[in-house]
């Protein structure tokens, strides 16, 4: 898959090892920034990972900030994305197969290291189940 990333100064510590996790199992990878702890505002990281997603140029985006609030918030203004906020393995399986999330977002100040990639393992291997959950993802 083609997966766009974004975070913000509150995401950075994540970053690079979602990076070598998504490499490692063979994933095309846009990274949107940022790459530095200086500053940023996370709407536009969000943003720009959201607009590849929805253009279909990416096929799934992944968003990091502090606590994935802020990230998970933003992406879901946009009308062709189901981002899903995850800090479990669990919810994390679940918005790939009842919520064909296309966004995921973790929150670096919440969610560990070696959480945070076994949550990206699972929700880059885990599809979508369709069926009555096809016709709920239609109702909004
Ligand atoms: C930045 O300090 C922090 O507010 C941001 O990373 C994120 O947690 C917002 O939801």
């Amino acid at each position: 898959m083609k997966i766009a990333i974004g975070c913000d100064h509150g995401g950075i510590a994540l970053k690079p090892l979602i990076l070598a996790l998504l490499s490692e199992l063979g994933h095309e990878v846009s990274d949107q920034g940022t790459n530095s702890e200086s500053s940023v505002d996370y709407p536009h990281y969000a943003q720009s990972v959201c607009d590849l997603v929805a253009s279909g140029e990416c096929d799934r985006g992944i968003l990091v900030c502090g606590t994935g609030i802020g990230m998970s918030m933003a992406a879901n203004r946009n009308p062709k994305i189901r981002a899903a906020l995850c800090s479990d393995i669990f919810t994390s399986r679940m918005s790939r197969e009842h919520n064909d999330a296309n966004v995921l977002c973790l929150g670096a100040r919440v969610t560990g290291p070696g959480l945070a990639e076994e949550i990206v393992r699972t929700w880059v291997t885990t599809d979508f189940a369709a069926g009555r959950h096809l016709q709920r993802i239609q109702m909004f």
